[in-house]
């Protein structure tokens, strides 16, 4: 049976703001729980438990879908719904007491995100979207900026956690940096691509996001009129992932391609 989207945007609203609420009074004195792929790359309790109170809204109303969550990681079901969640993305802006953070919930249906909200708290935005049903932005409908050339646009990005791939994503970055207006790195991807949705970045692009990174944002900036992709034709994923106005979203493309910015090894 073809699911209720507005039902499954509601459920991730809901599980999003109660989660993002907590997060946001919790945000001051937080300190460093545990670190994960490095030094650098940290948790603190409220990824944790912000995590652990939206499984148990979404197993409340929806028992038994699969939920893959960045810091539980998969957890099997047989419900019809997978849900993508990343407590807290941007958790070093949270950490440093910033406001670039969100709490980024998707639904997905058929292995196609179907719906999803980025719940930003500390900045008040709720941004939301279900497929074929455009992008919102506490309500309001919003779209993206209409293409400019590549020379003239303000392209957002982001780095991993390791340092041989911060090297790589340095390279990349100098070549690109001189071909464009400037250079944005906000410290969220899901905040990056919805502002993207909202006019407020021409592009963006990154390497080594995961699934809960990119997957409610993704949607929101699709809808709002953005290509979301891969490299030659593939859809987003952890290689790269290029969001821009289609025809921005080439020239980006065709400037990343040749560079291995989605690869860890140096081009020769
Ligand atoms: C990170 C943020 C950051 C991006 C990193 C992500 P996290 O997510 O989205 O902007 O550059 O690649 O890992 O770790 O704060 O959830």
């Amino acid at each position: 049976p073809s699911e209720d989207r507005a039902a499954l945007l509601a459920l991730a609203v809901e599980a999003a703001q109660e989660g993002g609420r907590a997060a946001a009074e919790g945000q001051a004195g937080i300190g460093v729980l545990d670190t994960k792929s490095s030094p650098t790359d940290v948790v603190t309790e409220m990824d944790r438990s912000v995590e652990a109170s939206i499984r148990k809204r979404i197993h409340g109303i929806r028992p038994g879908d699969p939920v893959l969550g960045e810091e539980g990681g998969a957890e099997p079901g047989q419900g019809a719904v997978r849900w993508i969640v990343d407590p807290i993305d941007g958790t070093v802006n949270y950490l440093y007491g910033r406001a670039e953070w969100a709490v980024s919930i998707a639904a997905e249906t058929g292995g196609e995100v179907v719906a999803g909200a980025v719940y930003a708290p500390a900045r008040g935005d709720l941004y939301t979207a279900v497929l074929g049903g455009g992008a919102f932005c506490n309500g309001e409908p919003i779209s993206a900026a209409p293409a400019v050339p590549l020379e003239l646009a303000l392209v957002a990005t982001g780095f991993g956690y390791d340092a041989g791939r911060r090297a790589q994503q340095a390279e990349v970055l100098r070549a690109v940096l001189p071909r464009i207006r400037d250079i944005r790195r906000g410290g969220s991807a899901s905040v990056d691509l919805c502002e993207l949705a909202r006019g407020r970045s021409d592009a963006y692009y990154e390497r080594g996001l995961n699934q809960w990174d990119w997957g409610a944002a993704a949607l929101i900036a699709q809808e709002a009129g953005a290509r979301v992709g891969g490299l030659h034709g593939a859809p987003p994923n952890s290689e790269l992932l290029i969001a821009a106005p289609p025809e921005l979203f080439a020239q980006l493309h065709d400037l990343l391609a040749p560079l291995g910015a989605d690869t860890d090894v140096p081009a020769a």
